[in-house]
């Protein structure tokens, strides 16, 4: 009796230094400096206005109106299935406009649910961005909403309905948005590769039953590879050509990793130019993320899939005829990337640590799966305040198995570690793929004022909970 006496005041105790180191510990983690404020403004000037402010409009209105609605499309297979489809195709016709120009967009909503639309990479005025509930109302059946906006850089983007994602865009909501400069004008051949998949049902029709649960718990629903709507794509070429190829991952899930079976350089990176061309190295296309490779046109190659170990044949380059000389202008050399790598950049405490996990929902698995950042659930969240010009960690900690490619809109953030090691990518991104507990550190500059939404781009996660919003003041 005695013994177990004091054997309960022992782990009484030790429970309360353990509670104790705990306060102690956490409170500690709080008074942490998160950077002293010369690190902040070393950082600061290291940016240096990277991306510009504001971009002029030359005056040019371009206007391109679209509609939503259901239409009948056609498979790679040849068959015809029912899909929603923007202007009647989907992927939707491609938008081309010049860097400058104002894009007009006035859209019908004509689909038996309402909808918004997101230009994904776009940084546009905050009520421009399609946001249901933080930008504007959704969009109901039969009516319409103007879209405007001048995009502040050029670049590879891309639009998409921004209310049940997991639904819309799977049933073929999506399209691309270039912004040309007079660099690319100058290209021989520029062309969009669009990465995307259909589940099937039959070989004739889309699966209609979206949002299955395995689909949630998992990494989204994937489905058969197509390549801008077809099985694969071809292109030809004639030698000495220089070619800039777009590949943009629509996909509500599946990743793509590119392997190109000649030397191509990287220029662009999920819109964002680079400061230079570099070699590209095989990388992971997650959802949401855009790269942009370029060549001269010398002899046949491919380009495959290799991100589950089967190979998938994604596109055939196809060069013949005579050889042509190209005469396209130098790389602009105006662009620079900060390299935001000290050490101090590297170990500060981050502003903000997001833990991504799943989130069982009540008692005995009764509720749906859902997906929690910081265990908050969209909607139960608390808005994340950052101060414009500013720079911010934001660190991205994935308690789950799964992947998570997060997305943070209105904003460009450069990953510069994994795991706490440093990491060297010269290029800005809005989407970093987040593997299985796995932790990746981002730094950010705030320009564009407003609240933005930031998410898992898996479209069965974010509906699943799997998003926050961010207030730049
Ligand atoms: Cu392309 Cu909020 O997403
Ligand atoms: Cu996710």
């Amino acid at each position: 009796m005695k013994n177990q006496n004091m054997n309960i005041r022992i782990g009484l105790v030790f429970v309360a230094v353990v509670v104790l180191g705990i306060l102690v510990i956490s409170n500690n983690d709080k008074t942490v400096s998160k950077f002293s404020l010369p690190d902040k403004q070393a950082l600061a000037e290291e940016f240096n206005d990277a991306f510009r402010e504001n971009k002029e409009p030359n005056g040019t209105i371009i206007e391109y109106a679209i509609t939503a609605e259901p239409a009948s499309i056609e498979l790679p297979s040849g068959t015809i299935t029912n899909a929603w489809a923007y202007n009647g195709r989907t992927p939707s016709p491609e938008i081309r406009l010049t860097l400058g120009d104002t894009l007009r967009i006035p859209f019908t909503n004509n689909l038996p649910d309402e909808t918004t639309i997101h230009f994904h990479g776009i940084r546009v005025p905050n009520a421009m961005d399609g946001v249901p509930g933080v930008t504007q109302n959704p969009i109901q059946p039969g009516e319409s909403f103007v879209y405007e906006f001048t995009p502040k850089d050029a670049g590879t983007f891309w639009f998409h309905p921004h209310v049940r994602g997991s639904e819309q865009l799977e049933r073929g909501l999506y399209g691309t948005i270039i912004v040309e400069d007079k660099y690319t004008q100058s290209l021989d051949q520029d062309y969009v590769i669009i990465l995307d998949d259909w589940r099937l049902s039959s070989a004739t029709t889309i699966n209609e039953t979206f949002n299955h649960p395995h689909d949630i718990a998992h990494d989204g629903r994937w489905g058969d590879i197509t390549v801008n709507n077809k099985v694969s794509e071809i292109i030809t070429a004639r030698p000495g050509e220089h070619i800039r190829l777009r590949f943009v991952n629509t996909a509500n899930g599946r990743v793509f990793q590119p392997v190109f079976s000649q030397p191509v350089q990287l220029v662009a990176v999920d819109g964002m130019s680079l400061a230079e061309p570099i070699p590209y190295e095989t990388m992971e296309v997650a959802p949401g993320n855009r790269i942009d490779v370029e060549f001269i046109a010398e002899s046949d190659f491919s380009v495959v899939d290799t991100f589950f170990g089967r190979l998938n044949m994604l596109l055939n380059v196809e060069v013949s005829g005579e050889k042509v000389t190209s005469t396209i202008i130098d790389y602009p050399k105006s662009i620079h990337i900060p390299a935001w790598n000290s050490a101090e950049a590297i170990s500060a405490k981050p502003d903000i640590e997001y833990v991504l996990d799943a989130d069982g929902g009540g008692m005995m698995g009764m509720m749906a799966f859902n997906w929690s950042i910081n265990d908050d659930l969209y909607r139960e969240d608390t808005p994340l305040s950052l101060t414009r010009e500013e720079v911010s960690k934001i660190r991205f900690r994935n308690d789950s198995l799964r992947f998570h490619p997060m997305h943070l809109h209105g904003q460009f953030f450069k990953v510069i570690a994994r795991d706490g090691n440093p990491v060297d990518e010269p290029y800005w991104r809005d989407t970093i793929l987040v593997h299985g507990v796995e932790t990746i550190d981002v730094m950010l500059m705030p320009r564009d004022v407003g609240e933005w939404a930031m998410h898992c781009h898996i479209q069965e996660h974010a509906e699943a909970g799997m998003m926050t919003t961010l207030i730049v003041n």
